[in-house]
């Protein structure tokens, strides 16, 4: 591999790099100062994904400020449903809302690429502003995880208007798993198109299923979507996050055949083949505390990682009050450690 690779990209491509490369979910956000100002100028949420500009600048702040391995676009996973014609608001201080939906007809893909351009010139542009040494994630939410807030309309940690539906419905909500298993291969496909060197599928809720339930809507999912991009797009670079998939880790990095792992804080390292590439898994509330609780941790986290591709990162997204410093210090720690 060429020496201007960039560390993500080889441990990523499946090295075992002499320094862990770290970026972190989340990096961008309210826990920096000058995300809060652009943020500010900005006015919606919303605005600010899609203002090319402004979105390129969020995703650069936290490369410019800790040097991170890589930047992560700045956008939301939700932005797909909203492209799928599903109004959406994000209300101050509450998260996310989407329009409740009346049926599935109602979404299509009519206005998909053109209501998701601003976001690809944001990749573009933030392409340009990064230096070779550093690589560019574009991301997409995944199926399950999307059916989640469409159904529920908002956010609630246990979505059992989803999961009835799931379970009560189950040829309607096969059908829309399918549109947004298209609607999200093509979104990443698009993104690798405009500048992004590797994808990550979110399904922060992957946790929510069990046995067959977890394969059907997670797995198969996945694997769907990671055929139909690297048919587009031989051998691209895409990491999964079946957030606390428990034991059914092993069988989705296996059926996806996804180029890494991505943990939450308490997934088990040891049940991967020593080929499977890792990341993760600090815990976010590690970070927030910072000092001794977070060296141990990271250290422990390098020292069982240490003859296997890995990538540095946390188990789960920046915590808003994690001090800025804390992030720097961590930083520090991964880079000295020498694996
Ligand atoms: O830095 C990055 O990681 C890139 C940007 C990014 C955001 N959201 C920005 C954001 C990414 C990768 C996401 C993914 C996302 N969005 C997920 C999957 C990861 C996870 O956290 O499980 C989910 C479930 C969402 C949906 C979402 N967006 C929620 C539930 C919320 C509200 C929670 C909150 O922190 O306010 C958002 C809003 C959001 N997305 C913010 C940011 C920076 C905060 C909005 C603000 O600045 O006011």
């Amino acid at each position: 591999m060429e020496k201007t690779t960039p560390l993500f990209l080889q441990a990523l491509s499946g090295a075992v790099t002499k320094t862990a490369p770290i970026w972190l979910m989340r990096q961008a956000g309210r826990y920096l100062p000058e995300y809060r100002e652009v943020r500010k100028k900005a006015g919606s949420f919303l605005n600010l994904c899609f203002s090319p500009e402004l979105a390129a600048e969020v995703t650069l702040q936290p490369i410019r400020r800790f040097d991170f391995d890589a930047a992560i676009i700045f956008s939301d996973i939700l932005v797909i449903p909203y492209a799928l014609g599903q109004g959406l608001s994000f209300i101050e201080g509450e998260g996310p809302q989407l329009e409740p939906l009346k049926n599935f007809q109602e979404l299509g893909f009519k206005n998909f690429e053109k209501k998701l351009l601003p976001g690809y010139e944001a990749l573009r542009l933030t392409k340009a502003g990064l230096s070779r040494d550093k690589a560019l994630i574009g991301f997409a939410g995944a199926p399950w995880t999307l059916a989640c807030y469409m159904i529920n309309s908002r956010g609630d940690g246990e979505f059992k208007k989803a999961v009835e539906y799931m379970r009560e419905k189950k040829s309607e909500f096969s059908i829309l798993i399918d549109l947004l298993c298209e609607a999200v291969a093509q979104h990443l496909i698009f993104q690798l198109r405009n500048g992004a060197d590797a994808v990550q599928i979110f399904d922060s809720w992957a946790g929510l299923l069990s046995g067959d339930e977890f394969d059907l809507w997670v797995t198969a999912p996945a694997q769907k979507i990671v055929s139909r991009v690297r048919e587009k797009i031989p051998g691209a670079l895409i990491i999964g996050f079946p957030r606390q998939a428990g034991e059914k880790y092993v069988s989705y990095a296996k059926q996806t055949g996804v180029s890494a792992i991505g943990l939450d804080p308490v997934a088990n390292l040891a049940q991967f083949s020593a080929k499977t590439c890792l990341q993760g898994n600090l815990s976010p509330e590690s970070l927030l505390a910072g000092g001794d609780v977070m060296r141990l941790e990271t250290e422990r986290i390098l020292n069982n990682t240490r003859n296997r591709p890995f990538i540095f990162n946390l188990g789960h997204g920046v915590i808003k009050e994690t001090p800025p410093d804390n992030v720097a210090a961590l930083v520090k720690i991964v880079r000295d450690f020498k694996r």
